[in-house]
């Protein structure tokens, strides 16, 4: 179910037509407030009132003209200036290939400059999510430029791949900001972890050696991940050689498993929600159907009056 579902999310004719469709713009509601912005930062402004801070991202990938780059870029320079003037605690986080690398990756890398500069003067942070593994060595690349010159700006790394041990070791000593996530792509078993024991066992060890570093202020370390278990499994492991919660940020999904968000936060864990919004929401949903195939059920049962 997984992989067919993440062969969908590529697909070009369902990507299209999926959208029109009544019943599945009332399934993706679940995991977005809205499509536009004005939602999104209402949105962020009640969680705002929970202490819970949030990450926008506006859903887009692989653009194919480089105007629609700029056009983004102009976007999230909105989004930063908006946030601020509400006085909400957000940071934003893009897509590489939603500012242009499968076109011009200098181009890509001076938006990604812009944005991280506007980020850090107003006290946010400009952060890059991590797409397939075609583009892992670019993003990476680019962040390592991006990070030489403004240090609050991050980066996604995915514990599936079994590289991502060698790209925080490399990262570690340029006092990087690293959210961790599992990983939604399908990848295969030459470069990727596959079952679910090895990689929530690369999340643990890649958590335990970032944190190692953060606990001295030489990183910032965000678990992005709903899988409070192990949050709390690698919490308890830090706790026993002195590394205080506090250490472990933790992001979720808007929609998704917020109540344990929520609960984190309240034992000490700095917490974000991560806003996603816009109308290009197709392959990014199809991957959260991905994650659990229940939640196709739940899309199916929009079918019903
Ligand atoms: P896992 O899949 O093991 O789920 C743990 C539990 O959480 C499940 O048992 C279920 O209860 C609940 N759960 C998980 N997913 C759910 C869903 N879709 N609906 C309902 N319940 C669900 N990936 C990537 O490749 N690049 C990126 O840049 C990012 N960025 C990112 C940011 C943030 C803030 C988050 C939380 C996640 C990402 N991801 C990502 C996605 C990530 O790689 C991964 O696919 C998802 O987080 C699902 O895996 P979990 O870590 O939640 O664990």
């Amino acid at each position: 179910m997984r992989r067919i579902l993440l062969w969908a999310a590529r697909n070009e004719w369902l990507r299209e037509r999926v959208p029109r469709l009544r019943f599945a713009r009332r399934a993706v509601r679940r995991f977005m407030p809205g499509e536009d912005l004005p939602s999104a930062l209402e949105a962020a402004a009640g969680l705002g009132s929970r202490r819970i801070g949030v990450v926008f991202t506006r859903l887009g990938e692989n653009l194919v003209a480089i105007s629609e780059a700029d056009a983004v870029a102009a976007h999230y320079h909105t989004v930063l200036d908006e946030a601020n003037a509400r006085g909400l605690d957000a940071e934003v986080s893009v897509k590489l290939t939603q500012l242009g690398l499968d076109i011009d990756p200098e181009t890509t890398f001076g938006h990604c400059r812009e944005l991280a500069e506007h980020a850090e003067r107003i006290g946010s942070a400009f952060w890059i999510d991590m797409e397939g593994s075609v583009y892992t060595d670019v993003t990476l690349d680019i962040y390592r430029r991006l990070l030489a010159e403004h240090p609050r700006s991050g980066i996604c790394l995915q514990a599936y791949l079994r590289r991502t041990v060698g790209d925080v070791q490399q990262l570690l000593p340029m006092t990087p900001s690293i959210r961790l996530v599992k990983g939604a792509y399908d990848e295969p078993a030459r470069i990727a972890f596959r079952s679910r024991a090895d990689v929530d066992a690369s999340f643990q060890s890649l958590s335990l050696l970032i944190a190692g570093r953060a606990r001295e202020g030489g990183a910032r370390l965000v678990l992005a991940t709903h899988d409070s278990a192990l949050i709390e499994r690698i919490a308890s492991f830090g706790g026993a050689i002195g590394i205080p919660p506090g250490v472990f940020e933790v992001q979720m999904l808007y929609g998704i498993r917020a109540g344990e968000l929520a609960r984190l936060s309240s034992q000490g864990y700095p917490a974000r929600t991560l806003i996603a919004y816009g109308d290009y929401w197709y392959p990014w949903y199809m991957r959260r159907l991905a994650e659990r195939p229940a939640n196709v059920a739940f899309a199916l049962r929009q079918l019903l009056p």
